[in-house]
C-alpha cells in the first residue's frame, strides 16, 4: 500500500555536491518526491530529531555532524516506501552495505553515511511531521 517516508541527504553528501545525483537515483527507483527543502539544523533541532539515540556513545558526534552543513529533507511516496527506501540506501556502515545500494556508492563511513531513512512506519510519521506541515506535502 502507498506509504511515505522521510529521506535526509546528510552534510557529507551536500558538501560533496551529490544532491542532484542522489535525488535522481531516488526518482529512478520509483520514489515520488512530495515535499523537499534544504535546512541547516541547530543542536536543539538535531537532538530532537535523533531523540531515540540520545543514550548512544556516538550521539554527540552524530549531532555535531548533522549540524555541520545544510541537509536536504524530503518526503518520498511509493508503495512500501519505508522498507523499499531502506533497502535502496543499504546498511548504516558502507563497509556492510550491499553492492548497488546508495550508501555503498556514496557514504564515507558509518557516521558520514550520506542518507537517513525512517526505520518504521511509526517513525516515518513522526519524522515527516518534524520537518513538514501538512500544507507543504503535495
Ligand atoms: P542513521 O542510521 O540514519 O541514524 C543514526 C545515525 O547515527 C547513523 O545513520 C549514522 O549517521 C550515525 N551512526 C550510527 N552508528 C554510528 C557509529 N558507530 N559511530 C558514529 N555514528 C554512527
Amino acid at each position: 500500500f502507498m506509504q511515505q517516508t522521510l529521506s535526509i541527504i546528510k552534510p557529507d553528501a551536500t558538501q560533496r555536491q551529490l544532491v542532484g545525483e542522489i535525488l535522481a537515483r531516488l526518482e529512478q527507483n520509483g520514489f515520488r518526491i512530495v515535499a523537499i527543502k534544504m535546512v541547516q539544523l541547530n543542536q536543539e533541532q538535531a537532538e530532537g530529531f535523533y531523540i531515540e539515540h540520545r543514550e548512544k556513545p556516538f550521539f554527540a558526534r552524530l549531532i555535531e555532524f548533522m549540524c555541520s552543513a545544510p541537509i536536504v529533507v524530503a518526503v518520498l511516496e511509493k508503495q512500501n516506501a519505508v522498507q523499499d527506501y531502506r533497502t535502496l540506501i543499504g546498511a548504516t556502515d558502507p563497509k556492510n552495505a550491499a553492492e548497488g545500494t546508495l550508501r555503498k556508492e556514496f557514504a564515507i563511513d558509518g557516521r558520514q553515511n550520506s542518507l537517513h531513512g525512517s526505520d518504521s512506519i511509526e517513525n516515518a510519521a513522526r519524522e515527516i511531521a518534524y520537518f513538514f506541515a501538512d500544507s507543504e506535502i503535495f
